[in-house]
């Protein structure tokens, strides 16, 4: 299936590993011309050298930190310096600490929101009005399965992406008319560091070992395992091309069928 891919441009955040690389590379494998961002030159570099040697030419670079003030439209204007308008925005972030909900500080919470949510709606709302004019655009939010199913030991996370949530709910049904769709995606467990840190984090919390509380938790996935970055590019492709065009205001499970509520 061709998804329409080449010749369009996407910006993704987090670009440099995980989710957002998987995104990327899947991105650039269908024909377009990608630019990933994430804090740290080296980790972009270092991604960028692992792709496959036709693809490196289309992946372009743009060092910058989500938390830092004006991030949003900063990273508009280096995104558009690399690679042109964008058409496919793929919002992303880091993950937001541990911890029980009575333990939360406020003041992190705050500066969470900083990182995880101000910035990718600047952005969204800096990259709109061209994919609006060009009656084509794509974004796609990577939020997590605890926005349909919180999870427990992640209140921040829990909280902040569901707000991401309501504002592309609403901003799907402005736009839809103008051939932009904005849909989120909800990992459950998909192989990153970010899990691995996760796992790390219970066993700690359980006096387990890493790898008692990995299989524990892939042994509770219906599909019996943890999701590969792969699979997960690949969703984020479909929706990013022209076969997605009547998808949007969705929220589409990635998780192996670990959320058991329809
Ligand atoms: N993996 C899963 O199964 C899963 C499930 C649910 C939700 N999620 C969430 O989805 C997001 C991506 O997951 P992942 O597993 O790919 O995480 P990851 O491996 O930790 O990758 C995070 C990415 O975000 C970048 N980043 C972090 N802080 C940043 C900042 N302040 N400014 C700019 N870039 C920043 C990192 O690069 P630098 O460090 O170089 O900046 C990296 O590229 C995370 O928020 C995670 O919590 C993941």
């Amino acid at each position: 299936m061709d998804l329409g891919l080449a010749g369009r441009t996407a910006l993704v955040l987090g670009g440099s590993q995980g989710l957002g690389l998987g995104v990327a590379r899947a991105l650039l494998e269908e024909g377009a011309e990608v630019a990933i961002a994430s804090r740290s030159l080296e980790g972009l570099s270092a991604a960028r050298a692992g792709l496959a040697e036709a693809l490196r030419p289309r992946c372009r670079l743009v060092v910058a930190d989500l938390g830092a003030p004006g991030a949003g439209e900063t990273i508009a204007a280096a995104a558009r310096q690399e690679v042109g308008e964008i058409d496919i925005l793929v919002n992303n972030s880091g993950g937001p600490p541990t911890g029980l909900p009575s333990g939360v500080s406020p003041a992190e919470m705050q500066a969470q929101f900083g990182r995880m949510v101000e910035p990718l709606i600047a952005l969204t709302l800096a990259l709109l009005p061209g994919m609006r004019a060009r009656r084509f655009g794509r974004i796609l939010t990577i939020a997590s399965s605890g926005v349909v199913q919180p999870i427990p030991h992640l209140p921040i996370s829990n909280s902040l992406r569901s707000a991401l949530v309501g504002f592309m709910k609403t901003l799907a049904g402005e736009v839809a008319k103008d051939g932009v769709t904005v849909n989120v995606l909800a990992p459950g467990r998909i192989a990153t560091d970010r899990t691995r840190t996760l796992d790390a984090a219970a066993a700690v919390r359980s006096g387990r070992s890493e790898a008692e509380v990995a299989k524990e938790s892939a042994a509770g996935i219906p599909a019996g395992r943890y999701g590969t970055v792969e699979e997960f590019g690949a969703v984020a492709a479909f929706l990013a091309g022209r076969g997605a065009s009547y998808v949007t205001g969705s929220v589409i499970r990635v998780d192996g069928g670990a959320i058991r509520s329809i």
